[in-house]
């Protein structure tokens, strides 16, 4: 008898789909998807989005009605941004009990609230007229305390309004502690906090700017969001930080980028680790998909594949309703 080598067959367990689908390492549920949504303030039909297709600004109405095809599809929650139809300096309609973001959500967690979570961004960039995270100094710096103050004003306006889940997104120091003593002086205390606890200051937001008319009118974050080339224990600490200040669930973005980072934090936390598929990754499969360039569906699972592997508990991507729907 001649000796049978080679003496491994990994390729045993990959012969057929079955098999493959059985000792699958990874997989995706709809539950751990939460979808991005853009709802805009005076508008009387859905704006798309140009450098995101199949993005839309919503209207109040159009937007309810995603939220219900999100929630039939069985994703886990959704996060809502808002563009004010009036922006200043302070970033008012932020915390305005009016506001669109405030009035938008109300909507949500009385259609689809029982559903899904319905979570609320926290930040100013989308209610300024400059454009920035946060309220200026004369120089033009981002004044950390003052910006503060407004996180914690809208993060409970919001809070009021019904959000379920408050996602501070705007990188100053201590702006979960703010929001934290803010929602429990409040009487919010059973409302967790998604800190964006470790967010670059990433080219790949490029089409969330369009799709949040937030891009700065002067100057870039990188100031206050990380550096990519940054230490790694730079992002630990500022997830280190969250965890102290009260965060429940921690978040990395941009994510295919940053899978490395990602991976760390999981291993280092012991909280629920979110992770963001940005709409500059969403723009680029998307654009690539439309010059037939590569496979959509198939580039689309791999790369949530792949952020789940790295350590995500829960993922953001504007595909979260097509992927759930597909995964059901
Ligand atoms: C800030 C915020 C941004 C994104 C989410 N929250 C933009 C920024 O920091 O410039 C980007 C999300 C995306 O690119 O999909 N409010």
């Amino acid at each position: 008898m001649t000796a049978q080598f080679p003496v491994a067959r990994p390729r045993r367990l990959r012969r057929t789909a079955p098999t493959r689908r059985m000792v699958a390492g990874t997989r995706l549920h709809p539950a751990e998807l939460v979808l991005p949504m853009f709802v805009k303030e005076g508008i009387t039909e859905p704006n798309p989005i140009g450098s995101m297709p199949g993005v839309f600004q919503h209207t109040r109405d159009s937007l309810r009605k995603a939220a219900h095809e999100a929630a039939e599809a069985g994703i886990g929650g959704l996060i809502l941004f808002g563009i004010p139809e009036v922006k200043d300096g302070r970033g008012s309609a932020a915390d305005d009990p009016e506001g669109i973001v405030q009035r938008a959500v109300a909507d949500l967690v009385a259609d689809v609230g029982d559903a899904l979570v319905v979570m609320t961004d926290t930040c100013l960039d989308e209610f300024t007229d400059h454009g920035h995270c946060g309220i200026l100094t004369p120089d033009g710096e981002v004044d950390n305390d003052a910006t503060l103050e407004r996180y914690a004003a809208s993060a409970v306006a919001q809070a009021r309004a019904g959000s379920q889940v408050i996602a501070p997104s705007g990188m100053m120091d201590g702006q979960v502690a703010a929001i934290r003593a803010a929602l429990d002086g409040d009487g919010f205390e059973q409302i967790p906090i998604m800190a964006y606890s470790v967010k670059y200051a990433s080219a790949f937001y490029g089409p969330f700017r369009e799709a949040a008319e937030c891009a700065p009118r002067f100057g870039d974050r990188s100031a206050y969001q990380q550096d990519a080339a940054g230490q790694v224990g730079e992002a630990l600490r500022e997830v280190r930080l969250d965890l102290d200040e009260g965060a429940d669930i921690v978040m990395v973005k941009p994510a295919l980028a940053y899978l490395d980072i990602l991976r760390q934090v999981r291993d280092t936390v012991d909280v629920p680790v979110a992770a963001y598929q940005v709409s500059g990754e969403y723009a680029m499969v998307e654009a690539a998909a439309a010059n037939g360039w590569v496979d959509r569906d198939r580039v689309i699972m791999e790369s949530l594949v792949a952020i789940r592997r790295a350590g995500a508990d829960m993922i953001l991507t504007y595909w979260a309703t097509e992927v759930a729907a597909k995964l059901r």
